[in-house]
């Protein structure tokens, strides 16, 4: 089964056929953000706007690239929920219309989840890295690690479409806070991929940031994060954290992002191993822009006794590949969504839910 996936939650505006839940045989990712550059982070009246303009010519250079014409894919799948809504509707608004226009399935799948599922695609060449990744590794449960940069989540996964949010950001999403301290010091946009490279360069341990102290008592916030404080301290307090003399390794971009980078990813790793250690499982799934974290990288695959996995770097961030993918899943179990399918910006099961 040929499904023609469709992402617009966000500033990418992605197209890609992928053949049953698979073998990607087109992965078109047409991006926004020199549109976006010079406000340091995304318009949503820009991004809407410019999906509006591009869809169709993303769809059919999807389509081209498989060499397909539309009256070959099976079904078509986009993103609702969650995301921007203008740039939501513009996605699934055009796959309802493609599924009602050429009588076939149309599937509405949700972005954290298309995350998730990233890894267990391939191309079909074998051109590019898929990460050799095996069915048996890819088996649940496992935990799941969603950082991107409007979510940070930690979820039990127990199938394709069905997470328990074990712990969430309780303020700012990981991404958001490179994003931010990125345009805070003019770095670059986006924050991450800017803030990654320059932090190769520089100290880890030329300032010393504060860690969140959430989990005080009980099982109260023990595998939720926050970011807001990291982020007022990297922006704001700079002087009061730091460990070499000022002028020396200090006050060097390099060494601020790497600093902050470290402290990022720390946090994230503090209520990940917790979560492994109490749920006893050992292997860990990561999905999302920030999964393509160089540090983070690195320091799962050095955590012994955890089996880390991670979508190759062009798959981490937002694609339509996962969203193909991910829909393939419920329609070979017989779901179809129903073309009054609308968008959502929030997804309320996506925090971590107390008593
Ligand atoms: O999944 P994604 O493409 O879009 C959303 O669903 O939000 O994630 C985008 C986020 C941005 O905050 C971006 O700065 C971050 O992913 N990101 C990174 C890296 N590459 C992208 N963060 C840290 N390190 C990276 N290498
Ligand atoms: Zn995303």
């Amino acid at each position: 089964m040929k499904v023609l996936g469709i992402e617009t939650s966000c500033d990418e505006c992605a197209a890609a056929v992928v053949e049953d839940g698979k073998i990607i045989l087109s992965n078109v990712v047409a991006t926004q953000i020199p549109f976006h550059a010079e406000y340091s982070g995304v318009v949503p009246e820009i991004a809407s706007r410019m999906h509006t303009e591009w869809i169709s010519a993303v769809v059919q250079e999807a389509l081209d690239k498989a060499s397909l014409k539309a009256g070959d894919v099976d079904a078509v799948a986009a993103t609702a929920h969650p995301g921007l809504l203008g740039s939501l509707l513009v996605g699934l608004s055009f796959a309802k219309a493609f599924a009602w226009a050429r009588g076939i399935p149309f599937m509405a799948v949700d972005h954290m989840l298309a995350h998730l599922y990233a890894p267990r695609l391939e191309y079909g060449d074998c051109a590019k890295a898929c990460g050799a990744v095996s069915e048996k590794d890819l088996s649940y449960p496992f935990l799941g690690l969603l950082v991107s940069g409007g979510h940070s989540l930690i979820c039990r996964a127990d199938n394709f479409d069905d997470i328990t949010v074990l712990g969430a950001t309780i303020d700012d999403a990981v991404g958001e806070a490179f994003d931010k301290v990125s345009k805070h010091y003019g770095f670059g946009y986006p924050g991450g991929a800017v803030i990654d490279k320059l932090a190769q360069s520089g100290n880890v341990r030329a300032f010393n940031f504060p860690m969140p102290s959430l989990h005080k008592h009980k099982d109260d916030h023990k595998y939720d994060m926050s970011y807001s404080g990291l982020k007022t301290a990297v922006i704001n307090q700079l002087d009061k954290f730091r460990t070499a003399p000022a002028g020396k390794d200090g006050d060097r971009p390099v060494d601020i992002a790497a600093s902050f980078q470290k402290t990022a990813v720390d946090i994230l790793l503090r209520s990940l191993l917790r979560a492994a250690s109490d749920t006893g499982l050992s292997t860990i799934i990561a999905g999302g822009g920030v999964a393509a974290n160089s540090y983070l990288r690195t320091a799962l695959a050095e955590q012994q006794g955890l089996r880390c996995i991670f979508p190759p770097l062009e798959l981490c961030g937002d694609n339509g590949a996962m969203v193909a993918g991910l829909a393939f899943q419920y329609l070979a179990r017989g779901d179809r969504s129903d073309l009054k399918t609308t968008a959502s910006a929030r997804v309320k099961s996506f925090k971590r839910q107390y008593p």
